[in-house]
């Protein structure tokens, strides 16, 4: 039986970009698909085409088991949509837009009010409940574009990077609003570009590139896929980043990857914590000081970098920079976690 989100060979060309080229999805119900890909993968189209918001070249779909593309006007009853960017009414309060949407959605004015009482709490915006849109800041849209996706709660929902803007008590206090939808049976398609948040929500992921799924499974399969555990240090002095490099290449480690502003090696390889003390050995014999190392299981950034060879985020100039220097990769800017203290 098709999911509650279905699609199949979804093309959709803009001049001479394919932005969907063969996309099939599907998405059983009550669970969270994560679709991860780099800026311009297609990631949006995909979104825009499943909420009717576009129509695809070929293919089709199926949302709560409604075709998308010959009845939308159902689809967009059984569907709540937060897009990439906040789509609030500038002119109206953040009550007044919460309210509207429920009056949208055929609530009664008292229940319609008291929802957007409930939301606005949530998403701790009850102070500037009744300032105009236009006053608030970025996050603050982010979270009532949120909150009003929230409203109704459509059996199938769709999130374009809702976490994009939102400091870090927001993102975990909407991880934990996600986490309850779901458990009351909500279908959830989000993108991202947190890994982190996709390991933590999704029951599934979906990688796509160049508008194509390269690849698919649970957050573990991933990351089973991309092999074993990394060797990780962090050097004292930056200059001996090159020596340290070459000495994890000798060990096997051939897709090391350096990050020159936090002065860190990552390699994959095996051998477990016997290496690791090889490593050290090696590296005090070359007078190379550590401040940090550590052995680590792939992450979903590892599984990332592996398939599309670039990080999720666009890198900033300083990691451009770095990967030339060192003529690798640049690594991740946000740091991975590095045990403290594993070994000096
Ligand atoms: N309306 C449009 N007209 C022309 N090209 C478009 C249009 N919408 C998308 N594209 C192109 O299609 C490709 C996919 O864009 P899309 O917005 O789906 O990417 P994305 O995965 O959401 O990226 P991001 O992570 O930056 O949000 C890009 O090359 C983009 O430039
Ligand atoms: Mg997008």
């Amino acid at each position: 039986m098709p999911g509650a989100i279905h699609a199949e060979g979804l093309v959709k060309t803009f001049g001479d970009v394919k932005a969907l080229d063969g996309v099939d999805l599907d998405v059983p119900e009550g669970t969270v698909l994560g679709l991860l890909g780099p800026n311009g993968a297609g990631k949006t189209t995909a979104v825009r085409v499943l909420t009717t918001l576009l129509r695809p070249d070929r293919g089709r779909a199926t949302v709560a088991g409604i075709d998308v593309l010959k009845r939308p006007q159902e689809v967009r009853h059984a569907i709540g949509l937060s897009g990439q960017f906040a789509a609030v009414d500038e002119y109206l309060t953040g009550r007044e837009n919460l309210t509207m949407v429920g009056r949208l959605y055929q609530m009664s004015a008292r229940q319609a009010k008291a929802r957007a009482t409930e939301l606005l709490e949530r998403f701790h915006l009850t102070d500037a409940a009744d300032r105009t849109a236009k006053t608030y800041s970025g996050g603050m849209r982010r979270r009532l574009d949120l909150a009003a996706a929230l409203v109704v709660s459509p059996p199938v929902m769709f999130m374009d990077e809702p976490t994009t803007g939102l400091d870090p008590r927001n993102r975990q206090q909407l991880w934990e609003v996600i986490q309850e939808l779901v458990a009351g049976g909500t279908t959830l398609l989000l993108t991202t570009q947190y890994l982190e948040e996709a390991d933590h929500l999704a029951h599934d992921i979906c990688v796509i590139d160049h508008g194509r799924v390269i690849a698919r499974g649970t957050s573990d399969e991933l990351k089973a896929r991309t092999g074993g555990e990394r060797v990780e240090l962090v050097v004292r002095d930056r200059q001996h980043l090159p020596t340290a490099l070459e000495v994890l290449r000798g060990f096997g480690g051939d897709g090391a990857t350096v990050e020159q502003h936090t002065r860190k090696v990552t390699a994959p390889v095996t051998g477990g914590a016997r290496l690791l003390a090889e490593v050290i050995r090696e590296l005090d014999a070359r007078a190379v000081e550590i401040d940090d190392i550590g052995l680590r299981r792939p992450t979903l950034d590892d599984v990332f970098l592996s398939l599309t060879g670039h990080v999720a985020e666009e890198p900033g100039p300083e990691e451009e920079q770095a990967g030339e220097q060192a003529g690798e990769q640049a690594d991740d800017r946000k740091p991975a976690p590095v045990r403290k203290g594993a070994a000096r």
